[in-house]
């Protein structure tokens, strides 16, 4: 979660790997710092905080030197405060780690009886410390790192440099992604390709169990058992570079509103709406001959599959089984044959998700993943990849990443459909024409509903709890909305299915429990309704997000009706998703929080 950088430049690398660092802090905030080689000597500054804060500090005490190595921290082991803010430096080694050393306490309680000191509560002082014991005894550096690699368990990505070795970073991968950047005469490790783009496109991926040593020349890649070994160099997608804000206040506002275009992008990849038919996209998944699928993701992307599950059981007659990666992953499931399983990340590194892909393809089950970053490890590792086109989401809450998921989930369903023979022509043609229309009225959407949202949100704030219901898959969006309100405004809040309200949520029911019902004038819409009466018979302040034909036909005051077009129901889904982003992000920007890096979140979780 953390994210890493490492420069050998032609000029000072501290505002390079600041510069680096800013494009990694949707990895985390917590704190961050620099080390640099200059003529043989490490030094470092750290700060806690955001990276202003290092920005600072760098002003103030300026760090020279045309190598060096940054981090910015999501905390695991140990408080947020400078003085366990990496690099972690022992005896001439400079450490900076993503992921989590599992057998540190093991390590630091053998180090210490050898009488090493610890001065960090981090378990990524043990590898500064394990390198340092190792050069101690004699050890060049690169015998010190493969036997260091040898000894520590976990999940990794690590970039280390070691006094009077200048010129030199060495990195090390097991778990979270490193990225080798090739440059002319410079060269670079980052914990992804966001990272590197203002240097290089050129990029070398890490496998795991790799470790590298990178010079001026270029790198020398090694196995476990110190082999070397070739690992592919591509180029890095363009769009990488693109990551500003434009006239937005946030990422997350630019985000929402480029949903028209990006959903529109991903459903050209999958649809030809000339032909007025889905591609050919999933014949390796087979879905013509397996009786069943399983789901896995987290957050979000979780949310995304669920709605995808709703949509494979009615259009393709697929039975779905779902879960949240982290209890997918230890369920123990028996997995017969002539099933699927299908991965859903935005990031696709998601430590959960990955090991629920493993889990299954340890089973043999052919492995589909729905990823937005194609170079990520989820998608590296999947039979089939599904991309989707969102560009890079920065913002920590998921917004076009989950639209562009549900987009490639359609398009999975009509292929599903198709091809077990529960869609004819004529239903997939109506279904495309549908999904065509998506971007044009989200776009209308968008430009039409913000001033009276940022009314609601205004009045939403003063709240300390919200209530969200829905059916169907607007149930999934209840979750979502929730999810979305207490990630980014701090508000609690919870999403109910509708018809659940009687078993429990009632209770909560008063005057100060303002509840959003997202009701279209669906096959659900009557019993919904029906609930949104006996909320209103308790005194329960309601927000009803619905269509034109819901609003006419509705029958009750509201705080507020939020009222958008009718639409086909497949479409539902990406449209009414817009004003539940929306209420979240106007709520959150009256709370005045951070909106794009809230409090104790990172963008790219992969540590379980
Ligand atoms: C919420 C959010 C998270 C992510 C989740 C999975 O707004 O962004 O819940 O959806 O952490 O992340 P990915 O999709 O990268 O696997």
């Amino acid at each position: 979660m953390c994210g890493i950088v490492g420069i050998i430049g032609k000029q000072p690398v501290a505002p390079l790997l600041v510069d680096s660092l800013k494009r990694l802090e949707y990895r985390g905030y917590d704190s961050a710092g620099v080390a640099t080689l200059k003529e043989g000597q490490l030094d470092r500054r750290r700060a806690e905080g955001k990276l202003v804060n290092l920005e600072t500090e760098l002003t103030r005490h300026p760090l020279d030197g045309k190598v060096g190595i940054g981090h910015t921290r999501w905390a695991t082991h140990g408080a947020p405060t400078q003085q366990n803010a990496h690099p972690h430096f022992c005896e001439g080694v400079a450490v900076v780690h993503n992921g989590i050393i599992e057998n540190f306490a093991e390590i630091r309680d053998q180090l210490t009886a050898r009488g090493a000191q610890f001065t960090t509560e981090t378990d990524t002082e043990v590898v500064a410390q394990l390198l340092a014991s190792l050069i101690r005894n004699g050890k060049t550096p690169r015998e010190a790192m493969q036997a260091t690699l040898g000894l520590i368990k976990g999940a990794y990505a690590l970039a280390v440099l070691f006094d009077g070795e200048e010129g030199q970073i060495m990195g090390a991968r097991n778990g979270p992604p490193l990225a080798v950047g090739h440059g002319e005469g410079e060269m670079f490790l980052g914990s992804d390709a966001i990272a590197l783009s203002p240097f290089t496109d050129e990029i070398t991926y890490l496998e795991d169990g790799d470790w590298a040593v990178i010079d001026r020349n270029g790198v020398e890649i090694f196995d476990t058992s110190g082999n070397v070994v070739e690992r592919p160099r591509s180029k890095a997608s363009t769009a990488y570079a693109q990551v500003e804000k434009g006239n937005h206040r946030h990422f997350m506002e630019k985000e929402i509103y480029e949903q028209p275009e990006v959903v529109s992008h991903t459903l050209a990849h999958y649809v030809d709406f000339t032909a007025g038919k889905v591609r050919n996209i999933a014949p390796d998944l087979n879905f013509s001959a397996i009786d069943s699928i399983k789901i896995a993701a987290c957050g979000t992307a979780f949310y995304a599959g669920q709605i995808g599950k709703y949509w494979l059981e009615r259009y393709a007659r697929l039975p779905v089984e779902i879960d949240v990666a982290s209890e997918f992953r230890y369920r123990e499931m028996p997995l017969p044959g002539n099933q699927a399983a299908l991965f859903v990340s935005q990031s696709g590194e998601t430590a959960d998700t990955l090991a629920s892909l493993r889990y299954c393809k340890e089973h043999g089950l052919k492995i589909g993943a729905i990823v937005n970053v194609r170079e990520s490890t989820i998608a590296r590792e999947a039979d089939v990849v599904f991309p989707t086109l969102a560009g890079p989401e920065i913002g920590v809450a998921s917004t076009k990443a989950f639209t562009c998921q549900l987009a490639t989930f359609a398009a999975l369903a009509i292929a599903a459909g198709r091809a077990r023979g529960t869609l004819i022509a004529d239903e997939e043609a109506n279904m495309v024409r549908a999904l065509s229309e998506a971007p044009r009225i989200a776009s209308s959407v968008l430009n039409t509903i913000q001033p009276q949202l940022e009314n609601l949100s205004r009045e939403l704030s003063r709240y300390r709890n919200v209530l969200y219901l829905g059916r169907g898959t607007n149930y999934t969006l209840a979750m979502e909305g929730a999810l979305k309100l207490k990630e980014i405004s701090y508000i609690h809040a919870e999403g109910y299915a509708a018809g659940e309200l009687k078993h429990g949520p009632i209770a909560l029911i008063d005057e100060n429990m303002p509840v959003i019902v997202i009701a279209p004038y669906d096959r659900h819409y009557e019993k919904t309704m029906s609930n949104m009466q006996e909320v209103a018979a308790r005194g329960g302040r309601i927000i009803f997000v619905t269509d034109e034909n819901g609003a006419a036909a509705a029958t009750l005051d509201t705080m507020a009706t939020i009222t958008l077009p009718n639409v086909d129901e497949l479409m539902m889904p990406l449209i009414f998703t817009l004003p539940i982003q929306l209420i979240a992000y106007h709520t959150a920007v009256f709370m005045g929080t951070d909106v794009d890096q809230p409090r104790n979140l990172a963008k790219s979780v992969t540590v379980e």
